[in-house]
């Protein structure tokens, strides 16, 4: 088992736009299980390469036991709206409501370089949202109000003061303070 850092914002990485994965190799699968491994830790609920410094499309999740790993994932149907308070692993204590779709199908190849296709609703369909934009390096913020994200940067500019080079450590041992069951 190995736990990551996990990059918050201010971290360009989480900013790139990452690339296709031509190919699911040992290095990938590795990744995979390292990104469960740092999510679990961070008690969160997914996770994407970026957040853990890593270019490629590749994203994990656990949602209330629904366990995924995705690698170069689509968003191929989506359908209805819902809105509903979100968070990040690597934005820590900051929450938003964001209206997000209530039903997406995703199709992506699995750890061993399958396609398949998975359906999802209400949280984990928000997950799926959150974690694919990640990939695109597009953050929950984003969708805020001018107002609320003004608030909410302004929280986030001192508590950013406890992730120095915007790096975030966790540890097997130590699970938390800061995470949370909303952090996405
Ligand atoms: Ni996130």
């Amino acid at each position: 088992m190995k736990v990551l850092d996990i990059r918050v914002l201010g971290d360009p990485v989480l900013r790139k736009e990452t690339t296709e994965v031509p190919q699911v190799t040992n290095d990938i699968r590795t990744l995979i299980s390292q990104m469960f491994d740092t999510m679990y830790a961070a008690e969160g609920i997914g996770l994407a390469a970026p957040q853990v410094g890593r270019t490629e499309r590749v994203c994990v999740m656990d949602v209330d036991g629904q366990k995924f790993a995705f690698v170069n994932p689509q968003i191929i149907e989506s359908e209805g709206t819902i809105r509903g308070e979100e968070g990040c692993l690597s934005i820590p204590e900051i929450f938003g409501d964001v209206t997000r779709a209530s039903r997406v199908v995703v199709r992506a190849l699995d750890e061993h370089g399958k396609e398949f296709e998975a359906a999802g609703t209400e949280l984990l369909a928000r997950c799926m949202q959150h974690e694919i934009d990640h990939l695109d390096g597009k953050l929950f913020i984003d969708y805020l109000s001018v107002l609320k994200r003004r608030s909410a940067m302004s929280k986030w500019e001192k508590l950013k003061e406890d992730y120095p080079n915007f790096i975030r450590q966790v540890s097997l041992e130590q699970a938390g303070p800061h995470g949370s069951e909303g952090e996405l």
